[in-house]
């Protein structure tokens, strides 16, 4: 019998209680053993009301569950990055493996816990913190392990997805389409995490880690998120035949490291650009087993909880065999490396979709256009809507591949113009018809 003893009954602890509970016969089957919910804990009492658990497993209390011997495997799921991180110390330092799909815990003291799990000789598995229900971390930990990842593109955040999914498909305002995601338990508890971007950079340290064999951080991030998108610039993007998706990237050419997270203009016929609702997907590519898909729901009760109970079988099989740390937790045995070269983002080459609103005047595509071509930037394709109140009109442009720094400058120059109205709006696209880069 292998006891596991569960902290935090909101959405994901609720999934992963019932599933804990209502499926004993069939985990029991999978693992050989019974696998015994032994306690949980919640502060709220309408929580614990609600739990698919008997009075006298339930408590208010997380130290009850450290402080029982018979606990093998401690479950944090109550988030945030305070209590938390105090909570999987001490069960650590108690002997206990732990499982959590806290991301920001781990983008922010991942390696303190990591160094603490490896000393004690425990695992810490995250399975849920990525993409939910999707086993990426599987597949990076394990199943891609003979590979130099060269890149991967993330729909990592099923909230933001969501939003930009009903506001391009269903005409949704950007406020209504937030309350819904919040509704359906998509969002974290402060949905700023999700939709500045925030989340999908926390998911993301976690995935450069892994793919690169380094320390976790969120340092090498550059991130911008939705909460700014006009739903013009998403009508524009399909007009030129693309999706907008908030994207995690990364490269690795060899040289230099790329991570950022920001909207980014794909495609319509990327596979990532059919990736709607909370659903969740990465891109990647491998130097030896080329792209992989990897797509399913990032967010939710029962996705989540998939993946947290995944990794409880995986811990109590090792208990059971008596092994300990066979795969370690971001795949890497040896030193872990921080990646020495990091690109700055005014050094990415990209291209750019810019929106200036500017007069309806002779000329003024040709003063846009020349201090674009100063700055080395290529046109590739304009859009000019008709005339509009009081002359001005939207100019829309995709460009071919230029450096952000670049961007940045032509973009001040051209709103310091007379027949401009500042700012201008530009996003990044990642396009394989544009530039060479496969995405
Ligand atoms: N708030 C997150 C999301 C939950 O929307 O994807 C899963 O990490």
């Amino acid at each position: 019998m292998v006891n596991v003893g569960l902290i935090g009954l909101g959405t994901v602890g609720t999934g992963v209680a019932r599933i804990l509970t209502g499926r004993r016969d069939l985990l029991a089957r999978r693992l050989g053993t019974e696998l015994v919910l032994k306690r949980a804990a919640d502060l709220d009492p309408e929580r614990r009301q609600a739990a698919p658990l008997e009075a006298a497993r339930l408590t208010a209390n997380a130290q009850d569950i450290l402080d029982d011997p018979d606990i093998d495997i401690v479950v944090e799921l109550i988030g945030g990055t305070t209590t938390a991180r105090d909570l999987i110390l001490e069960a650590v330092s108690r002997d206990r493996h732990v499982v959590t799909a806290n991301k920001a815990l781990l983008a922010h003291h991942g390696n303190e816990i990591l160094a603490a799990a490896a000393q004690q000789g425990v695992e810490v598995a995250f399975e849920a913190a990525v993409c939910g229900g999707v086993p990426l971390i599987l597949a990076l930990r394990q199943g891609l392990a003979a590979n130099r990842i060269q890149e991967m593109f993330g729909i990592l955040n099923g909230t933001c997805n969501y939003i930009l999914t009903r506001m391009s498909q269903d005409g949704m305002s950007y406020a209504q389409a937030l309350a819904e995601a919040q509704a359906r338990g998509y969002a974290e508890a402060d949905p700023t995490l999700d939709v500045e971007g925030i989340d999908t950079a926390h998911k993301l340290a976690i995935l450069v880690s892994l793919a690169y064999c380094a320390p976790l951080s969120l340092d090498p991030i550059s991130v911008s998120g939705i909460s700014n998108l006009d739903p013009l610039d998403l009508q524009f993007a399909r007009e030129f035949g693309y999706a907008v998706k908030l994207l995690a990237i990364t490269r690795n050419d060899g040289e230099t490291i790329e991570a950022r997270v920001h909207p980014t203009l794909i495609p319509r016929d990327h596979m990532l650009a059919n990736v709607n609702g909370a659903f969740n997907a990465v891109y990647l590519t491998g130097d030896a087993v080329g792209p992989i898909l990897l797509y399913g729901q990032g967010a939710g009760m029962m996705p989540t909880a998939s993946a947290v109970v995944s990794d409880i079988l995986d811990l109590a099989r090792n208990l059971i065999r008596g092994v300990r740390r066979r795969v370690p937790p971001l795949g890497c045995d040896g030193a872990l490396e921080s990646p020495r070269n990091i690109k700055p983002l005014d050094e990415v080459v990209t291209n750019y979709y810019f929106r200036f609103a500017a007069l309806d005047r002779p000329g003024v595509l040709s003063q846009i256009s020349g201090i674009l071509g100063k700055h080395d930037i290529s046109i590739a394709a304009v859009i000019q809507k008709g005339r509009e109140v009081k002359g001005a009109v939207p100019i829309v442009m995709i460009t071919h591949e230029a450096k952000e720094a670049n961007a940045k400058q032509a973009l001040m120059e051209i709103d310091r113009l007379p027949i401009v109205s500042p700012p201008a709006v530009f996003y990044r696209i990642e396009d394989p018809h544009l530039h060479a880069a496969q995405i």
